[in-house]
């Protein structure tokens, strides 16, 4: 078991990684639970496809504390991440008369422990205690560290949220063993832009895993999510709330938003529109000098040995439309983040009078 500690302004997160932390979840919040402020009820948020995996057990083990537990269950799927999921938690806290000191555990993927953060953050002005127990590779090494929650409106994704860092996060890669595939090299994606933006030995490890990896599922992905949290809880600790460094995370995000737009949200998934527009991004790099060439060509092979798509298939002025309509772009420039060669990041404010022009070379 690993343990690593992330301090945010407000809270730190206690963040454990191992295998079978699930097992011993009882055993890591113990300290919430027995100490003189403890919660006098637990709310454990997760969704149609966990409950049936992992909630029995988890309630299991933590009632035996002589803590009341209950839970709430969502539709899975990101078209159900919305303000009509958080007002349905809120009406199951409130009929099991949850106060402030009570607990809300998240039990699932990224769009769980969204909608749960956000629930946590804002019922009652904020939950006293909130723990997340991420079951996707996406949300390991990415969504349930770092304190961003929320959901999406009708106009965007994401565009109603909090900060609010998790107490405690429990990760067992144990759980990814029933993960469907495309959701696990989803995650793989993630893992791949952390290489890209901090850590090359990351693409050394996963260029000699390929899908066997999927697999396997064993040493050498604990490793990798080990990684990956020390990068995000070094970067949200430098710039807990994106103001500078943290926007490095964004690496193949900006275009990758666009064509997850394009797509409507239903084509690719993150991971997928990720992967294509990180190779845009190194492509982008290498045509303006900013990248060393053949970091597209090697990025690209290691992208298709997840099965993950490189291609862009929309013209360059849909894409940049689709950028430009981002409700979260600020002022007159972009921030777009190249790579300089594997491990090193580098972002450069792109005015958007530029953008296009420069973008030209990605539908040659
Ligand atoms: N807050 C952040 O900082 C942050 C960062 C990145 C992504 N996100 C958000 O994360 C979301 C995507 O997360 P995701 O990819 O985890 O999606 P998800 O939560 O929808 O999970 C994907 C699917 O896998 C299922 N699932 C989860 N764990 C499983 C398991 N162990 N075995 C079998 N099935 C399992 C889920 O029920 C779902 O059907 C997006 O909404 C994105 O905006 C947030
Ligand atoms: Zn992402």
């Amino acid at each position: 078991m690993k343990e690593l500690t992330l301090n945010g302004k407000n809270n730190s997160s206690r963040i454990i990684t191992g295998r079978g932390s699930l097992q011993n979840s009882k055993e890591h919040c113990r300290d919430f639970l027995t100490c003189k402020n403890k919660p006098s009820r637990i709310c454990v948020i997760t969704d149609t496809n966990v409950e049936k995996l992992y909630l029995e057990s988890l309630e299991k083990r933590i009632r035996s504390l002589g803590i009341p537990v209950f839970h709430h269950v969502l539709y899975a799927g990101e078209e159900n991440k919305n303000l009509a999921a958080v007002s349905e938690i809120y009406d199951t806290l409130s009929n099991h008369q949850t106060g402030r000191d009570d607990m809300i555990i998240a039990l699932g993927g990224g769009v769980t422990g969204d909608i749960a953060g956000f629930a946590a953050a804002t019922y009652l002005r904020g939950i006293r205690y909130f723990v997340q127990i991420p079951t996707t590779l996406l949300a390991q090494v990415d969504s349930s560290v770092g304190g961003k929650c929320g959901v999406d409106l009708p106009q965007g994704k994401n565009l109603v949220g909090a900060f609010r860092q998790p107490d405690l996060v429990i990760i067992d890669p144990d759980v990814l063993k029933t993960l469907p595939k495309n959701t696990f090299t989803d995650g793989m994606a993630e893992v791949i832009k952390y290489g890209c933006i901090r850590d090359p030995q990351i693409l050394d490890m996963i260029g000699e895993m390929g899908l066997n990896g999927y697999d396997k599922k064993d040493a050498e992905i604990t490793e990798l999510i080990e990684r990956c949290i020390r990068i995000k809880t070094d970067v949200v600790e430098a710039d807990e709330t994106e103001e500078g460094l943290r926007r490095i995370l964004n690496f193949g995000h900006t275009i990758g938003h666009g064509v997850e737009k394009l797509g409507g949200f239903t084509q690719f998934s993150h991971g997928e529109a990720v992967s294509i527009g990180m190779t845009a991004a190194v492509r982008l790099g290498e045509s303006l000098g900013i990248t060393q060439n053949g970091c597209c060509e090697r990025l690209s092979n290691i992208l298709h040995a997840y099965d993950l798509p490189t291609n862009i298939t929309y013209t360059v002025e849909e894409i940049y439309a689709a950028m430009m309509s981002d409700k979260k772009k600020q002022g007159d420039s972009i921030h777009f983040v190249f790579i300089e060669n594997f491990g090193k990041a580098q972002v450069k404010a792109i005015p958007v009078t530029e953008l296009l022009q420069m973008m030209k070379v990605l539908g040659d």
